[in-house]
């Protein structure tokens, strides 16, 4: 990192509950105008820095989607990327988080990880003088919820006002809806086993910031007229317990007759990796109302613009 990128704060990309929503709605703007640029990324949201600058992308679990378009999306702003996985650095072999970050700073522009606790993410950004980068938790995934904003308003319009519901688990995808919900202020409706509710932070949060977030074990009543409806595995990465889950989760499956109880129009999503026949049915995923590869795509435009603000544009 160079001297002027070490003196000031860096700017972070760690959940959606701490960014401002004009800074929200100026990376979808971005994500969008990237989007109709193609791989010619407009000058105005490429500074010359973006072109020298490097991105250390570290991995203590497995990923598609956020390692290829991070390392495509910072390949088409003229940048370079080094893909670490945990075991390969000293940090897997118990060096410090503090210590693996006040490093890292001082070869590299910008840190994406993908972290088992959330607590490693938080300690990477506390240390780090370059911009920090959260590619997921097991609190949380605001990278994907920005993709699936920009998604929703490619095809439903604008999000705000609108109404989605999130069918099955209350894991770390649904806090970053959470977040998203109060920061681009549209109701969200969250139907998940009484005892897979999402966290509790994450539940107070919510109510502090007076949200349109509400909470049943009724997926057909939260479904009810809503313009998207979303829902992620049973047993995300770290868990354990997958027989108690599939066993909890069975009435959460997306289906043909949940789906008929949304909004004429509304659009099926779901981050992926998704499992056929699981939490949601092969004819909905495959189906006219699905858009999961369209949120799949917009993971390279979304994330050229999060790149794009954490160097330092806008
Ligand atoms: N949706 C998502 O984050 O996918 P990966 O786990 O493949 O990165
Ligand atoms: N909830 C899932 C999301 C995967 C992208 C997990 O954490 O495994």
């Amino acid at each position: 990192a160079t001297k002027s990128q070490t003196t000031r704060q860096p700017r972070h990309f760690l959940d959606l509950d701490a960014l401002e929503p004009k800074t929200l709605r100026t990376i979808i703007d971005m994500a969008h105008a990237m989007k109709r640029a193609g791989k010619r990324t407009p000058a105005k949201f490429k500074p010359d820095e973006i072109a020298e600058s490097t991105l250390a992308m570290i991995f203590e679990k497995p990923s598609t989607r956020t390692r290829v378009s991070f390392d495509v999306a910072m390949r088409q702003l003229g940048g370079q990327t080094l893909s670490l996985n945990n075991s390969d650095l000293q940090l897997g072999r118990g060096e410090s988080i503090a210590d693996t970050a006040r490093v890292l700073s001082r070869y590299v522009d910008a840190i994406m990880i993908r972290a088992n606790s959330h607590e490693t993410l938080l300690d990477l950004a506390e240390y780090a003088t370059v911009p920090v980068i959260n590619g997921l938790t097991d609190k949380s995934h605001p990278c994907q919820v920005m993709a699936d904003i920009m998604t929703f308003e490619e095809h439903m319009g604008p999000i705000k006002g609108r109404s989605v519901a999130w069918v099955g688990d209350g894991n770390n995808v649904a806090v970053s809806w959470m977040h998203a919900a109060v920061r681009f202020g549209f109701e969200l409706r969250i139907a998940t086993p009484d005892a897979l509710r999402p966290e509790e932070a994450a539940v107070d949060w919510g109510k502090r910031e007076k949200g349109a977030i509400s909470y049943t074990s009724d997926a057909a009543k939260a479904v009810r007229g809503v313009d998207c409806v979303v829902t992620d595995t049973w047993v995300s990465m770290g868990q354990t317990d997958a027989a108690r889950r599939k066993k909890m989760l069975e009435p959460y499956a997306v289906d043909a007759k949940l789906m008929s109880k949304a909004a004429d129009g509304a659009i099926f999503m779901h981050c992926l990796p998704a499992y056929r026949g699981k939490e949601v049915t092969a004819d909905v995923i495959d189906g006219p109302q699905s858009v999961v590869f369209d949120e799949a795509e917009n993971r390279l435009h979304a994330q050229k613009a999060i790149l794009a603000w954490c160097l330092g544009v806008s």
